[in-house]
């Protein structure tokens, strides 16, 4: 056991070790049964005598805190808890330290909240159908012996193996142009941001990214000191006309908008490849659910577009193939930034769980996660077919559905209905158990526009079917009042 007793400065030695040892019993940091370590291995731990130790452990046992029993040793007494009164809390006073201020408008995720009978909820995947067996091998294998190896950190790029595997993926998948030379494996999209941002930005520079859009970019470049600015979003995704002129980064999710859920068709894509170059700025392409497609023709990644000019940072998730709590995902550097984000990852937190990344590489390279893709495609190909087919059915009257063929959500604007009115739909949809979000919590800068975004990840198709139909009881309800 570890046990912590000061003894700097104190003169009485044994009074000192009894009393703190005595607190540390009245507060449960030390619990009924415990053992404590030998008089002399407590001698030896605190540098003192053995009879300095001795005459607290006597102290404490002639008062019932410890019992002891010959040739087992020292234990804390189970009646201590009950014979004395759990020394009262002092209020200790709070430290004169503060968060600098830009932290103070960042709230705190609420991802943790308990799910809703039926949940919409955006981001998240079916976690019934993770492949437990595969991984529960894949990682007990990483847990031997020759496995771990010596033991010594690794790269900060991350496991070869892995960056071998994501360039061969997302070059027949997405059309990215990689080598495993230019992946850098981070904690998710979230640490990829971060890197690049670091890589990039310094305090007040300017950052653009859509609006509505995903927010934990947003909060990340302001806390890094950045100027962020929100650019609208049209049927065919960011409005590149928009873009502040002494833009310096801009963030976008092209393949799949989140929210509004429309892919960038190629002229804009090339507008704004252009408008980079022209603007000497650099993207960052966040391709965080792209792999699920449901129809159209997959449009190559802007990263791959972008072979001449090698302006784009292409960012990829496991979060949705596979499960958001594994953090992890990746990053695609052109050569001018691949050094960087390996110092960038080094410094900030030298490389990502490697029985992880091995475990994951292995996976991949075992054909198994092509073929949790295939089978995660069709699954949800149904539920996105079921929502849409339902909004477009029975919310005619009230919801204009975005068109969408990718990911794991689709949005639809709010029609003929008031302010006012959404939000009792809104509230009456919570108090029925469903767990959706209003497109507004995704505006940045602009006013924003009624509308629902409505995930599928976490339902299955009975649940949309009943989960829509309250829903559009919610609506006539507000309707009619
Ligand atoms: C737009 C967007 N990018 C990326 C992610 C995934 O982030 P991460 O890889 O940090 O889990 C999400 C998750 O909801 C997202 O909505």
């Amino acid at each position: 056991m570890e046990l912590y007793v000061s003894l700097t400065g104190r003169k009485d030695l044994s009074g000192e070790i009894y009393r703190q040892l005595r607190r540390a019993i009245l507060e449960r940091r030390l619990r009924p049964d415990e053992r404590l370590p030998s008089t002399r291995e407590f001698a030896r731990l605190l540098g003192v005598s053995r009879t300095t130790v001795t005459v607290a452990f006597e102290r404490l046992w002639s008062e019932g805190f410890v019992t002891s029993h010959t040739g087992a040793g020292t234990f804390v007494s189970h009646h201590a808890a009950v014979v004395r009164r759990p020394a009262r809390r002092r209020s200790r006073p709070d430290s004169p330290l503060r968060p600098r201020a830009v932290w103070d408008a960042v709230p705190l995720s609420t991802a943790f909240e308990r799910p809703a009978d039926f949940d919409f909820r955006t981001g998240i995947p079916d976690v019934s159908l993770f492949p437990f067996e595969s991984w529960r091998r894949l990682i007990a294998r990483q847990f031997q012996k020759t496995s771990i190896g010596d033991g010594a950190y690794g790269s900060p790029a991350g496991h070869a193996g892995l960056r071998t595997a994501i360039a061969r993926h997302v070059a027949v998948s997405r059309g990215v142009h990689a080598s495993p030379e230019d992946i850098v494996i981070t904690s998710g999209t979230q640490q990829a941001l971060d890197i690049v941002a670091r890589i990039l930005l310094a305090p007040g520079d300017r950052v653009a990214l859509e609006d509505p859009g995903y927010r934990p970019p947003r909060l990340l470049f302001e806390s890094l000191g950045a100027r962020v600015r929100g650019v609208a979003v049209d049927r065919h995704g960011l409005v590149v006309d928009q873009l502040p002129s002494a833009t310096r980064v801009v963030y976008v999710t092209p393949s799949h908008q989140y929210p509004l859920g429309m892919s960038m068709p190629l002229a804009r894509r090339l507008a704004l490849l252009d408008w980079a170059e022209r603007h000497n700025a650099a993207i960052i392409e966040d391709d965080y659910d792209s792999e699920f497609r449901f129809g159209g023709r997959p449009i190559e990644s802007l990263q791959g577009l972008d072979v001449a000019r090698r302006r784009v940072v292409y960012v990829g998730s496991f979060s949705k193939t596979l499960l958001p709590t594994l953090r992890l995902g990746f990053l695609v550097a052109p050569p001018a930034l691949r050094d960087a984000a390996q110092r960038v990852k080094y410094v900030t937190d030298w490389h990502t769980a490697l029985p992880m990344q091995a475990a994951l590489a292995a996976f991949i390279e075992e054909g198994l996660f092509a073929r949790h893709l295939r089978k995660m495609n069709s699954v949800y190909r149904a539920r996105h077919q079921k929502v849409t087919s339902i909004l477009e059915r029975d919310f005619a009257e009230y919801l204009d559905l975005i068109p969408s063929a990718a990911g794991l959500h689709v949005a639809a604007m709010v029609r003929a209905i008031s302010r006012e009115r959404f939000d009792m739909v809104l509230a009456e949809a919570g108090q029925s158990g469903i767990a959706l979000r209003s497109l507004s919590t995704f505006t940045f800068d602009h006013p924003p526009r009624l509308g629902l975004v409505l995930g599928y990840g976490a339902i299955g198709v009975d649940g949309i079917e009943e989960g829509l139909a309250r829903l559009r009881d919610c609506f006539a309800a507000a309707h009619a009042t």
